[in-house]
Formats: C-alpha cells, structure tokens, sequence
C-alpha cells in the first residue's frame, strides 16, 4: 500500500520504517529539515536498537523516502498522523498546535476515499471535533492509538500485542478498517488482536492504558514510602503480590519513579480534560499518582544527604544514568537528571555519567559536569547515586571495582538494582528505596 507518515519523531519515524519493512511505500513527512536529511541518510535521529537497520534497509528497496513537502503524500491513500502532544507550558493539558497544523498541511491533498489514521496521543474528542474538516474531502478519520515502548519500539511496532482502531459509522468506517487491516497484514495474520472501537473509545484505550501504567508504579512507590518507616523490603514486597497473576510482576519496580516524554503528560492531559468534561473527580487519584512520583525524586535527594552526614555541599556525587530509563537517550521528564539537578542545587560537586543521553543531558543542563566512561566519572566520587538501571552501571559493576577507584563508600540505589547484600559486604553504606 501506499502510505504516508506525518510527523516522524519517535512514533513516525519507527512507524514509517516498519511499514516500509513489511512491503509498504512509505513517506515520512516532518518540518525539521535536519531530521529530514538524517533519516534520508538512513541514521536514526535518536537512540532506538534496530531502528538504523530498518531505516537503511528502506532506504535501499526504495520503499522509504522522508520529506519537508507535504505534496509527496499525494499519491498515499493511508495516512498516519504521528506527531508530538506534548504538556502545554503553562497547563496540565497537551498542545494540540502539531495536531492542529499536521491535519491542516494535510487537507489540501486528501482524495475522496483516502483514510486519515491518527496516532498521536490526544485527549478524548480530538478526533471527532476533527473528522468535519477531514470528511469535507471525502476522506475518513480514524483513531489508530500506538503501544510503543522506547527502547523496544521497532519490536512494538512490528509485533505489538494488540492493534486498536477507532472507526466512525458507516461505509467510510468499514472501509477504513478494512485498509488498516491490509496495513497491518503480517500482525493480523499472526493472529494479533483486532479491536474495533468508536473513535472516543479509541483515544481512552491509549490514555487509560498509559494511566494506569503510572498508577501501578506509583502504588508500588507509594508501599515503598510505608516499607521506609516500617523497616519493610518493598522489593520482596512487589515480588511477592507479582506471583498472584492478577496484580503480576510487570511495573512493580520501586524507585525514583517514572519519567520520559509518554506517562506523565499523559496523565496530566487526562487530568485536564476530566476536568474540561465535568469529571474531574473521577481521575483525582491521577494526581496523586503524580505526587507520589514526584516524592520520590525528593527521598532520593535526601538519601544522598543522609549518607553524606547531612550536607552534600562541595561533595563528589557521581550520578550513574540521565536517561529517562535504560536503552534510550531520552532525558524528557527525567528522574534521573532531576536528581542530579537538585544535589548540583544543593551544592554538590555533581557528575554525571550515561552511556547515550549525555549530549541531550548536556544541551538541557548545561550548569553540570558530564563525563563519558563510567569509570573515569566515578573516580573520588564520595558518593553514587543509581538513577538510571543501564546494565553496566548494575550488573557490570562489582563493588570491589567501585571501591578501587574512590574513597567514598556511600552508594544510593535509585532504583534498587544493586545487590545490596554484596555492596555492604564490600564496606559500603547502601540505601536503597523502600528498603532497609
Ligand atoms: C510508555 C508505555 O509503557 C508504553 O506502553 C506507551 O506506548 C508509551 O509510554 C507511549 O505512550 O508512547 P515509555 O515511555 O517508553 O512507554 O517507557 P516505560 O517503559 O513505560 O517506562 C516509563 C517510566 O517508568 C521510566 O522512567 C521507567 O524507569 C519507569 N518505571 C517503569 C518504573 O519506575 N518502574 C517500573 O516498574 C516500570
């Protein structure tokens, strides 16, 4: 099929070139010149394992092409719009403007029977106050809401485990439906679930699926807070509920919560359009979920002033991870950074380390120092701070390692990935979250 693309960030970047990977012609559009001309390339403009292998492999079947100019759509009859919402700067609600402008650069080269797939993530309504504009050139909006995880977002994409479409009624609906499910051939074939839903239900489905994905870390976070004045393992603790199969083991991971440009925005915007619909009420919970990530950063902060004898000031603090979480380089809403930005508030001589995110750390934070190999920033570190679990700040590092490079012994698990048994044994103070 002939497909476009519109927006091609994390979303329409990995969209566009596992579409092409399955036998489609694809065009990406962006208004980024420069991410233009690096994906024409064949490079991924940020961080994603596998993503280069798809980009070029498009890029030598001729199946994949990205442009500035929206007139290359012309001859596509899909249409995937895949651009950013993010949190508007001075409200919990997302930014629409990309939506808004991608929709309206769009119009001009619709055809009657074209189909519009929406896969940004928008607040309830989005699509139908839009679908007027769209079906005034005989083409068809529909809600297509996408589940990738950074970090696994071309497996997520080729082999997600559910498709869902929201599809207005009548004959452009079924229609539309039909074309997706020719675009998702491979995945439907393999026996994917298909679910077929009004356009409304389609937009909840993304955001109460990324709700309650915040809802089950910070409930996690929040027994992590009693676990702290208990004397409790909060580990053990989401180990032993994740063994009743109806909580389960996924998203039971206490630390300093959760970040990236996905969970909290998203929870925000759902917020505030509860609150545009008179139903405020019914997700206040979802600020509490914020709050209590939101503490967690702080209980961080104050584990390395603890260890430190009660100050950090014009102390060595190495901080392992600025990614938002390990496999990317994204440092939106980051944890990590904002625990190493508020122990450099506080006075410490902060260093951060992070094997891919340290040239985005770096453009946003330019105030802290940034050293590349692990080993070199620990050096006369007089404390670590875990923030991001990469492996070879976890696994690949032995205490005794740590040990011969500085003098320090405090060690703050962020996100409770270290052995806390062979630390201590290796002289050490660990502090770990909603642990003892
Ligand atoms: C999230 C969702 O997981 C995807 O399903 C969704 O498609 C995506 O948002 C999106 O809306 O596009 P992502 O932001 O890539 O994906 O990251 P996650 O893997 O969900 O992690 C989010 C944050 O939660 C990270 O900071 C991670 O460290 C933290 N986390 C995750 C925990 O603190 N504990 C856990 O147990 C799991």
């Amino acid at each position: 099929m002939k497909i476009s693309v519109i927006g091609c960030g994390y979303l329409g970047a990995v969209h566009a070139a596992a579409m092409a990977s399955i036998g489609h012609d694809v065009v990406g559009v962006d208004v980024d010149q420069r991410k233009v001309a690096t994906l024409s390339q064949g490079h991924a403009p940020f961080f994603e394992p596998g993503l280069e292998d798809l980009l070029r492999a498009g890029r030598e079947s001729g199946r994949l092409s990205f442009t500035t100019d929206m007139a290359e759509v012309v001859n596509a009859s899909v249409h995937f719009i895949a651009v950013g919402t993010p949190q508007q700067r001075d409200s919990y609600a997302a930014d629409l403007t990309f939506v808004d402008a991608a929709i309206d650069a769009l119009l001009p080269f619709l055809k009657e029977g074209d189909i519009v797939a929406g896969k940004s993530t928008v607040p309830v309504g989005t699509a139908t106050r839009l679908s007027g504009q769209v079906e005034s050139t005989g083409a068809t909006l529909v809600w297509n809401p996408e589940f990738l995880r950074e970090g696994w977002a071309v497996k997520d994409t080729l082999e997600p485990d559910r498709l869902v479409v929201g599809v207005p009624d009548g004959a452009g609906g079924e229609r539309a439906e039909r074309a997706l499910r020719e675009v998702y051939g491979p995945a439907v074939k393999s026996g994917t679930p298909f679910l077929v839903t009004d356009l409304a239900t389609a937009e909840l489905v993304k955001v109460s699926a990324n709700a309650f994905l915040a809802t089950k870390i910070s409930f996690i976070n929040a027994m992590a807070e009693i676990a702290e004045v208990t004397g409790a393992d909060v580990s053990k603790l989401a180990e032993a509920i994740g063994y009743d199969e109806r909580i389960g083991r996924q998203f039971l991971k206490a630390g300093i919560g959760f970040g990236g440009g996905c969970l909290p925005k998203d929870i925000r915007a759902f917020s505030a359009r509860a609150e545009e619909l008179g139903r405020g009420e019914s997700v206040a919970f979802l600020r509490q979920v914020d709050e209590i990530n939101l503490r967690r950063r702080d209980r961080a902060v104050q584990l390395v002033v603890d260890g430190l004898g009660g100050s950090v000031f014009e102390k060595n603090v190495t901080v392992l991870g600025a990614a938002f979480k390990p496999h990317s380089d994204d440092i939106r809403d980051s944890p990590a950074l904002d625990v190493a930005v508020r122990l450099h508030g506080l006075g410490a001589n902060v260093t951060v380390t992070d094997p891919a995110a340290i040239e985005n750390a770096r453009r946003i934070h330019p105030q802290l120092t940034y050293v590349e190999g692990r080993d070199e920033a620990i050096r006369d570190a007089d404390a670590l701070v875990l923030v991001t679990e990469w492996d070879e700040y976890r696994r690949q590092l032995p205490p005794e390692h740590a040990s011969s490079l500085t003098d320090g012994r405090v060690v703050v698990d962020g996100r409770n990935g270290l052995d806390a048994a062979a630390w201590r044994a290796a002289g050490w103070s660990y502090y770990g979250m909603g642990r003892p």
